[in-house]
């Protein structure tokens, strides 16, 4: 596999940086990757001497664990930051943090934090690529990656697919960065929930359909992502209760027959089963829920090989 000159040292802010061509290259790698992943021996040395830093700043599963294992898949030597066991809590800056790290002599930073734009700010401070691992509400690319690619390598395409995404818009970012890859891969994406979760300039902005009822968004969708519901800001009333959101907006066998028969499902976890999916939805037959786990790995791989020049 040829590493393109483009890709190296690029940041990963979000996908509109990024041309379809560039992320149709991310999706081959993706799947070169997954084939190594496949093996019994796993690991690759193309990345031997790089130092990858995961600066997490906010809670996760996924996103963390997968981009570690990717750096160790890939040899790169992994330093994890940890924000609970900082000098934060001494009152250090997040400047002076990034300083301090990047004088340990690190490569490339994966960063995840609640404050929108810190991707860039640790890129200003480091001069280093800086792969965005979700800021706030904002953008999740990498998950939107792994979204594309765990659709692309069941259907073959994304180009004409109807991809409808149901819940919590607002509060969303997997949902902006899922909404500029699918539309830049030719995907017609549908977007659906409450009003008082869907902010009005999203068809505007974003070049999707909104719509309000569940039953009319899932009308022919090829495939069908759940958003979670972000139970800890029920207390901001912006819908009566969870009974009534899951009367309208759950995933379920009844709702789901308005797909296509055999429409895909996704959902970028973490899952509140029983709200937004119901169980016999999330672990059917045709649910890509633990493959776009297993995907995560491999996309992120592709991410490092490519953005570090990593030769195979
Ligand atoms: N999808 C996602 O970002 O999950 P984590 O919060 O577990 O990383």
């Amino acid at each position: 596999m040829e590493n393109s000159h483009n890709f190296i040292g690029r940041n990963l802010f979000d996908l509109d940086d990024w041309s379809a061509d560039e992320i149709q290259a991310v999706l081959d790698a993706t799947k070169v990757m997954k084939e190594v992943n496949q093996r019994d021996y796993k690991k690759l040395p193309i990345l031997r001497g790089k130092t990858v830093c995961t600066l997490f700043f906010e809670n996760s599963t996924r996103t963390l664990m997968s981009f570690e294992l990717a750096a160790d898949r890939l040899s790169a030597d992994l330093v994890r930051f940890s924000a609970n066991v900082s000098s934060l809590h001494k009152g250090e800056s997040l400047q002076d943090t990034v300083y301090t790290v990047d004088a340990m002599g690190i490569d490339l930073y994966i960063i995840r934090h609640s404050y929108p734009g810190s991707p860039q700010l640790v890129h200003k401070y480091t001069g280093k690529p800086v792969l965005n691992a979700g800021d706030g509400p904002h953008a999740h690319p990498t998950q939107a990656l792994l979204d594309m690619f765990s659709i692309w390598e069941r259907t073959g395409t994304l180009k004409g697919l109807k991809v409808t995404i149901v819940g919590d818009v607002a509060h969303s970012r997997v949902v902006r960065s899922n909404l500029i890859g699918l539309k830049k891969m030719g995907a017609n994406v549908t977007i659906c929930g409450p009003k008082t979760l869907m902010p009005g300039y999203m068809q505007e902005v974003y070049g999707c359909k909104v719509e309000y009822d569940l039953k009319t968004a899932l009308k022919n969708a090829d495939a069908v992502m759940g958003l979670r519901m972000q139970l800890e800001r029920q207390s901001d009333g912006l819908f009566p209760s969870l009974e009534e959101y899951t009367k309208l907006f759950t995933l379920s066998e009844e709702t789901m027959r308005y797909a296509k028969k055999d429409a895909l499902i996704l959902h970028p976890g973490p899952m509140n089963r029983g709200v937004e999916i119901l169980p016999g939805i999330a672990d059917s037959d045709r649910s890509l829920i633990l493959e776009q786990v297993t995907n995560g790995v491999a996309v992120r791989m592709a991410l490092l090989f490519l953005i570090l020049g990593g030769k195979l």
